[in-house]
């Protein structure tokens, strides 16, 4: 039997190592879990009260998956294998081993009479997390700020290519959620930027990247995960629930939801649901957004998965569509016990869950294992997230067990780093530069302050998931992260390329310094954020300490700087917004460089814009306000509340540029705002019509078929635990004692609106992503830049939607909905480039009509601003004449 001994033991290692238990008092939620364990069926609806219309309404049954066209052959496969397999075989594939139970982060049972493995799924979005010889590519915000989609797909290619070369099946990235509504949110740096656009196509690029390579790639996290603290639920359940993000539906469509629906576009294989619950209802078994939103209007085909230990209940979540428990344990690890595995098989067999339910999550799982082609030649893992050891325990959490080779080693850096240097560089934003400060000579006389400039003289790799902040940030803390395998720090590339470099390596400005005349000062500030499981600082995951206030009193080393430089350029490494008022307007404060999370190719990239070699062409994925007041409060972060935090999202679709805009307050530095060394003009600008507008799309399509299976319930000894088979303590595996002894007479209180008759399709889907007329393109523009100054350099074309005046619809004043990059132009080159506009990017969604709605109107034009950032809008265009102008007065402040 266990004893609290050992389970404190492995929970302090689980800690220190994952770091994916917070709670605080061991031995109890041991006596209350086990206690509980037998009635695992946690409230499905409403947990608690939500303020008044913010629901969470039932949606059953859960939509069977196969009735889309692009996955038929697979659905097909998987229906045979499916129909064959045993009710031991369904439940293994469907539910996580336990934590430290096999190489990866998640691993679930196997099939092997199929030929089909544990299947190894593991993070990050970033890299191949806890494992060595792979890139630490740029953070997602990095990515975003590149606005260059071919970067996006390159660096989903190579994050692919490195989880297959490592034999990861279920890569866990890329992170779309969340969204960065809250500038002090933890983990908005695993995404792409604060707009849902942006967001969309940096995830959609990425999964179309990584898929390409067989890996099953992950969105994550569903939805409404804006901020860190009180994320989880703290068993026993109860004690105190997730946090409640509580968002209305055409705030959760318009805005969280719209590049998940990028993301199913693509063919996405997995979606992991979040820790918070949304409407009162947790995401993990949330049937309105799982049945309703993701597998019947979105039209998902793939798997939906938990985040790690956010399961809270199994009946519950198996009837609202989840189809595989991560990493298989309830919500306390390592006792071996389970809502799924074991407990699954005695739902089934005891009646209370459908098979049909069981045989859907199975095929889902075994469907999207055939899409990707994983049946052909599919690596196994050859790396441990547990260990760098070569060898070492298979099963680290069983305390006892056989010995594995745990890692081999294998190097899948291929040529990546030049993928994450282009990023790097390319997202590198330049935000100020008077008087052509930058780009430097190599000749110039530099003095270098901050220790963000050096890499953390522990190691690299000293902080486990990088939960702290000494050095050089190349990226937040938590899951998200990789190990490096060389970071290359500013100071040393700054050293290899400029002739006369002094570096102080000290966050307060050192005395005594006498600056020269021709003296330039580089100062190196940085602002972190990540995973609630550290607090970093005095920072719990979110920048609830700190603010937007740059760390290691950064204001003052600049103004020190300031003070006695009369050049000084300031380089900032940050997850997001901070605000610049204390120096940035100092006569002495020439340039403003943000690097954002550069990863492993920090230095280079860094050199490559502050000498010249390449002109910056990064822009901002977010606004920098001038003030953090600038925001309503209620994207602020939440504090304390008993037994549930509500955090109600009730400033709507008004976030960053849209609440700035709408306000008439005027940001230090607009969303999409980055200068070049070279100058832009556009020309030739036109707007072709392609598809008549008309209010609502085309009715979709019927659905397709879904494979059939018999319904009779499997003779229970199919779950009998094999002859002979020796079970590795606490794993998770399917079987029972005595399964005979399981009746399914018994009646079994369903949740309120369960019903086992399909809903009706609902208009607003009819394939993956939605009804597939919401990509009709209704208008393209094309837009010829030039570069009309004297260094080579790439321009960004981003348009921006505004709906026509006379629309009811309360909607933001303008919104981006496309954008597109130059290829590098040379002084006086010119390119083309077409941007496109779908019926989406003209709709709003309608709560009462439960469709995307384009307001037409006669009289009153849709106008698409033309421009580089939300600050620089003077051309437009007009969807009625479709006449397009240059020199207009600017939509927003
Ligand atoms: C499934 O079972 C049928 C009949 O028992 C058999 O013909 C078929 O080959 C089996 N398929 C697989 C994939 O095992
Ligand atoms: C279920 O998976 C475990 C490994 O995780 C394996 O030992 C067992 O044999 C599998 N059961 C069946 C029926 O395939
Ligand atoms: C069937 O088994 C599940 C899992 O143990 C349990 O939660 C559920 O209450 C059972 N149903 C009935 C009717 O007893
Ligand atoms: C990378 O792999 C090599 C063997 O190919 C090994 O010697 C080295 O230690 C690995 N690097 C790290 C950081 O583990
Ligand atoms: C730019 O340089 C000129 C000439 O040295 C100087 O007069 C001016 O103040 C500088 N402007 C800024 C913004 O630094
Ligand atoms: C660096 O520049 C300073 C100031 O011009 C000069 O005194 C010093 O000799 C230079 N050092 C080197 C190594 O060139
Ligand atoms: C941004 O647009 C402005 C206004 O059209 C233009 O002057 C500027 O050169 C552009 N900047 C970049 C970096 O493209
Ligand atoms: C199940 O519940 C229904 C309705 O409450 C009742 O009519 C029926 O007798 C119950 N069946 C059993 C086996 O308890
Ligand atoms: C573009 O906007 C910025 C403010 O973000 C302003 O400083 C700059 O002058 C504008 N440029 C043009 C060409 O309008």
């Amino acid at each position: 039997m266990l004893t609290f001994n050992s389970y404190l033991v492995l929970s302090a290692f689980v800690h220190s190592t994952l770091g994916l238990i917070q709670t605080p008092n061991f031995a109890a939620d041991v006596i209350r879990t086990q206690q509980l364990e037998a009635s695992w069926d946690a409230t499905i609806e409403k947990r608690d009260d939500v303020p008044a219309g913010y629901v969470a309404p039932p949606y059953y049954p859960t939509p069977k998956g196969g009735w889309v066209g692009s996955w038929t052959d697979s659905y097909a496969k998987a229906a045979k294998v499916v129909a064959n397999m045993t009710l031991a075989e369904k439940v293994n594939l469907t539910s996580g081993t336990g934590l430290l139970m096999g190489p990866c982060v998640g691993n679930t049972g196997s099939a092997l009479r199929f030929g089909i493995p544990n299947l190894c799924l593991q993070d990050s979005a970033l890299g191949i997390a806890a494992t060595d010889n792979a890139t630490a590519f740029p953070a997602g915000i990095t990515t975003g700020a590149t606005f260059n989609k071919a970067l996006m797909y390159a660096r989903g290619y190579a994050l692919g290519e490195e989880a297959r070369g490592k034999g990861v099946n279920i890569q866990l990235g890329p992170t779309i959620g969340p969204l960065g509504r809250k500038p002090r949110g933890g983990r908005g740096w695993e995404g792409f930027g604060a707009d849902p656009v942006l967001q969309g196509f940096g995830g959609s690029e990425t999964i179309k990247g990584m898929q390409a390579n067989g890996v099953i790639a992950t969105v994550k996290h569903f939805i409404g995960n804006e901020q860190e603290m009180y994320r989880m639920d703290i068993p026993p359940h109860g004690l105190m629930k997730a946090i409640s993000s509580n968002i209305d539906d055409r705030t959760l469509h318009e805005l969280y939801a719209w590049p998940f629906m990028d993301a199913i576009k693509v063919g996405v294989g997995a979606v992991m649901t979040s820790y918070n619950d949304v409407n009162g209802s947790a995401c993990s078994q949330n049937s309105k957004l799982i049945n309703g939103i993701l597998k019947d209007e979105f039209g998902f085909q793939g798997l939906v998965m938990t985040d790690w230990l956010a399961q809270i209940g199994g009946v519950s979540s198996a009837l609202a569509g989840l189809d595989m428990a991560m990493p298989g344990d309830g919500n306390t690890p390592l006792l071996g016990l389970a809502y799924w595995a074991y407990d699954l098989s005695t739902s089934v067999l005891n009646g209370t869950v459908p098979l049909e339910r069981l045989n859907d999550m199975v095929t889902r799982i075994v469907a999207t294992w055939y899409q990707f082609g994983q049946d052909q030649d599919y690596p196994l893992p050859n790396f441990s997230a547990n260990t760098a050891d070569p060898t070492g325990p298979c099963y680290p959490g069983a305390l006892i067990s056989p010995t594995c080779v745990t890692n081999e080693y294998v190097n899948v850096q291929g040529n990546h780093a030049s993928v994450a240097r282009n990023i790097s560089r390319e997202g590198i934003t330049l935000l100020k530069n008077d008087n052509n400060t930058l780009p430097l000579s190599t000749q110039a006389v530099l003095k270098i302050f901050g220790s963000e400039a050096q890499n953390n003289p522990a190691g690299m790799n000293a902080c486990n998931q990088r939960s702290c902040d000494t050095g050089i940030l190349g990226m937040g803390w938590g899951s998200g992260t990789a190990n490096y395998p060389y970071l290359d720090a500013p100071i040393d590339a700054i050293k290899r390329k400029a002739a006369n470099v002094t570096y102080y390596s000290s966050d307060s400005f050192p005395s005594g310094i006498t600056a020269l005349s021709g003296d330039i000062a580089i100062v190196f500030i940085n602002s972190d954020s990540g995973e609630n499981q550290y607090t970093v600082e005095g920072n719990h995951g979110d920048r609830d300490a700190s603010g937007l206030v740059s760390w290691h009193n950064g204001d003052a080393l600049v103004q020190a700087a300031a003070a006695k430089y009369a050049t000084v350029i300031v380089v900032v490494h940050t997850v997001g917004p901070i605000v610049v008022e204390p120096w940035i307007n100092l006569p002495s404060v020439k340039s403003l460089v943000f690097a954002h999370l550069p990863g492993q190719e920090a230095g280079n990239s860094l050199t490559d814009i502050l000498f010249g070699d390449y002109s910056p062409s990064g822009h901002l994925p977010y606004s920098i306000p001038v003030a953090e007041s600038d925001y309503p409060s209620s994207i602020g972060i939440v504090g304390f509340e008993f037994f549930q935090v509500q955090d109600t999202f009730s400033e709507g679709l008004y976030i960053d540029y849209r609440y700035l805009n709408k306000n008439g307050i005027t940001p230090r530095y607009a969303f999409g705002h980055g200068l070049s060394y070279t100058t832009f003009s556009k020309s030739s600008i036109t707007l072709t019509a392609v598809t008549p507008l008309s209010t609502l799309p085309p009715a979709r399509a019927a659905k397709g078929s879904t494979p059939v299976y018999s319904t009779a319930i499997p003779p229970a000894s199919e779950v009998a635990w094999p002859t002979g088979f020796s079970a590795i303590w606490r794993y998770l595996y399917p079987y029972l004692d005595d399964p005979a002894s399981i009746s399914s007479a018994i009646n079994f209180t369903y949740p309120v609106g369960y019903q086992t008759t399909p809903q009706p399709a609902p208009a607003a889907g009819g394939d993956e992503g939605g009804n597939p007329a919401l990509w009709d393109v209704m208008f393209t523009l094309s837009v010829t830049v030039t570069n009309t100054g004297s260094v080579a350099g790439k321009d960004t074309v981003m348009a921006f939607v505004q709906y026509p005046s006379d629309s009811s619809y309360d909607t933001p004043i303008i919104q981006l909905r496309d954008f597109e990059k130059t290829d590098t132009l040379a002084p006086q080159g010119s390119q083309t480039l077409t941007l496109s506009l779908t019926r989406r990017d003209l709709s709003v969604w309608d709560t009462t009509k439960q469709n995307w709605v384009i307001p037409v109107s006669s009289s009153e034009p849709f106008v698409f601003w033309v421009g580089n950032s939300t600050a620089n809008l003077t051309i437009a265009c007009e969807s009625l004449s479709k006449a397009c102008s240059a020199g207009r007065p600017s939509p927003v402040v």
